[in-house]
C-alpha cells in the first residue's frame, strides 16, 4: 500500500492485523505480527512514510487516520501480550508446583544407650532431692583416687582395685591412674565448693579385670552430701527413696549391712530384695548387694579442705551397669560396649520417651 491507499484499504489492513493479533497463541507469534505491522519495514510504518506524498490538503486527515490505525494496532498487541503473559505464568505455576502433602523421607532415628538412659534416670531422681551433677577426669591423680580417700600407698585396697597406672606424672608429681572408682570426685567437689554440698558424679571407671561379669571399663555414680548435721538417717532415707524410685517398686526391701571402706566410717553395703532363682526384684527372700556407702571419714573431709568438727556427711558409690541390668533384665554385660546395632536397637530407649524418668518420683 502507498499514498493511494483508500480508507477501505486502511480499514482492511486494520481488520486483518487485529485478527492476526487475536489469533496469536504465544508471545513469539505476537512479536512477529508486531514487526510485520509496526516494525521498520512494517505495513503501517510504510504507510506513514508515504504521508509526505499526500497532497497538502488531504495530509491532516490522512495523518489522523494513520495514527488512529497505529494506535489501535498497538493497543491490541499490548492487550494480547498481557493475556499471553498471564497464561504463560499460569502454565509455569502449574508445571512447577510443589506437592507439600508428600510424606518426608524417612530419617534414621537413634536410640539412647541403656547406660546413658540409666544415668539420666539417676540424675533425675537425685536432682529432685536437690543433688547437682559433678564431674572429674577419667585420668586421675593417684592422690585423689587413693591417698585423699584414706587409702595410703601400701593399703590392701589398692590391690583390690587392679589399678591401671599410666606413664608420666601429674604437675604435683603424683602418679597417674585411670580412676578405679568415682570417689575421687568427692574430693574434687569438696575442694571446688564450700559446704554445704550435695552432688552426684556419674562417670567411667576402670579396673584391670575382664570376664563375663567384669569389664575393664565400667560406670559408677558417686553421691556426696555434706552439711552441719547430716546423719546415717539421711543416708538411709536418700538411698531407700532412690532405689524404690529407680526400680519402680514402692515396697522394695532394702537392707543396710555393716561393711568397711577406708573413706567412710561407719560403712554400709546396701542390699535389695530379689528372687535369686527368677531374677525378679522385690520380696523374693534373697538379698543382692547393690552399693557401698557410709559416713564420710574425717580424714577425707580434711583432704577436701572441710573442718570435720563443723561438718559431716554421707557418701555412696554404685555400679551403673549392675542396676541397669537388673532393671531391664539384661543378663550379659559384654554387649554394653560392643556397639552391635541389633542389640542397641533391641535395648535402646527412644529419646522422646521421658515419661518413666519422672514416674518413680511422685510417691
Ligand atoms: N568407691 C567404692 C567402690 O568403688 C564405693 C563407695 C563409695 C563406698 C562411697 C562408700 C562410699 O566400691
Amino acid at each position: 500500500m502507498d499514498a493511494t491507499a483508500t480508507m477501505e484499504d486502511l480499514e482492511r489492513l486494520r481488520a486483518e492485523t487485529l485478527a492476526a493479533v487475536a489469533a496469536c497463541s504465544d508471545l513469539a507469534a505476537l512479536e512477529a505480527v508486531r514487526v510485520a505491522a509496526l516494525g521498520r519495514n512494517g505495513s503501517v510504518t510504510a504507510l506513514l512514510k508515504t504521508l509526505g506524498a499526500v497532497p497538502p490538503e488531504d495530509r491532516k486527515a490522512r495523518g489522523a487516520a494513520l495514527n488512529a490505525l497505529k494506535d489501535a494496532i498497538t493497543a491490541a498487541i499490548e492487550a494480547r501480550r498481557r493475556v499471553l503473559e498471564d497464561a504463560a505464568l499460569d502454565a509455569r505455576l502449574a508445571a512447577e508446583r510443589i506437592d507439600v502433602t508428600l510424606p518426608p523421607r524417612p530419617s534414621p532415628e537413634g536410640l539412647i544407650h541403656p547406660i546413658s538412659r540409666t544415668i539420666e534416670e539417676i540424675v533425675a531422681i537425685f536432682g529432685a532431692m536437690g543433688f547437682t551433677v559433678a564431674e572429674g577426669p577419667d585420668v586421675e591423680d593417684d592422690w585423689l583416687n587413693f591417698g585423699a580417700l584414706n587409702i595410703p600407698p601400701h593399703h590392701p585396697a589398692r590391690q583390690d582395685h587392679d589399678t591401671f597406672y599410666l606413664p608420666g606424672r601429674t604437675a604435683e608429681g603424683h602418679e597417674k591412674v585411670l580412676r578405679t572408682h568415682t570417689s575421687p570426685v568427692q574430693i574434687r567437689a569438696m575442694l571446688a565448693n564450700p559446704p554445704p554440698l550435695r552432688v552426684i558424679a556419674p562417670g567411667r571407671t576402670y579396673r584391670a579385670d575382664h570376664d563375663a561379669t567384669h569389664s575393664p571399663m565400667f560406670h559408677q555414680v558417686e553421691g556426696l552430701a555434706i552439711d552441719r548435721d547430716i546423719t546415717l538417717a539421711h543416708l538411709k532415707g536418700c538411698i531407700v527413696d532412690f532405689l524404690r524410685a529407680f526400680f519402680g517398686i514402692p515396697d522394695l526391701p532394702v537392707r543396710f549391712r555393716a561393711s568397711y571402706f577406708p573413706f567412710t566410717e561407719p560403712s554400709m553395703e546396701v542390699d535389695i530384695g530379689w528372687n535369686r532363682r527368677t531374677g525378679e526384684l522385690g520380696r523374693g527372700g534373697d538379698w543382692l548387694e547393690i552399693l557401698g556407702s557410709g559416713m564420710v571419714h574425717p580424714k577425707v573431709l580434711e583432704a577436701g579442705g572441710i573442718d570435720h568438727r563443723a561438718w559431716q556427711g554421707f557418701a555412696f558409690g554404685m555400679g551403673i551397669e549392675r542396676i541397669a541390668m537388673l532393671k531391664h533384665g539384661i543378663t550379659d554385660l559384654r554387649p554394653f560396649y560392643e556397639s552391635d546395632i541389633r542389640w542397641l536397637r533391641a535395648t535402646g530407649f527412644r529419646p522422646d520417651d521421658v515419661a518413666s524418668l519422672a514416674a518413680g518420683l511422685s510417691g
